[in-house]
């Protein structure tokens, strides 16, 4: 069974990591992403069958049908996404930065 992978935005980085789960990885399948740009979420995942749109990076994480998080979103955003998965035990993988600020950083920490 593939792991199904949830990825928080879907920009430069975002993408390359969504086209390289689906062409160069096996046992890995991406099954939702979550960007506000809606388009640009939905054409990152033209052609992957089963995957989806999701509103809101939280919403993602908490999903039934996403067993790991990738997160690609700016870093800003990334100790509220890393706290959620790290809260409920989802494995993560986050772009760096940790964090942009010191607070935040003891937060994920
Ligand atoms: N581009 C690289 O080579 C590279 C390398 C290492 C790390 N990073 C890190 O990866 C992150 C993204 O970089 P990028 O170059 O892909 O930027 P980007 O601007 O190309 O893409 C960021 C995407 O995140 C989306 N976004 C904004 N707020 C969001 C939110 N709350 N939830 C979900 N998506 C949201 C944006 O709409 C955009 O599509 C940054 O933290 C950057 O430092 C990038």
């Amino acid at each position: 069974m593939s792991i199904r992978i949830g990825v928080i935005g879907t920009g430069g980085i975002g993408g390359d990591h969504i086209r390289r789960i689906r062409n160069s990885l096996s046992g890995a399948v991406v099954t939702a992403v979550s960007d506000p740009d809606t388009e640009r979420a939905s054409a990152s995942i033209d052609g992957v069958q089963g995957a989806c749109v999701v509103g809101d990076g939280l919403d993602l994480i908490n999903r039934s049908d996403v067993d790991a998080v990738l997160i690609a979103s700016p870093g800003a955003t990334h100790a509220d996404f890393l706290t959620a998965c790290l809260r409920i035990r989802k494995p993560v993988f986050c772009e760096k930065p940790l964090a942009t600020n010191v607070a935040d950083a003891w937060r994920v920490f």
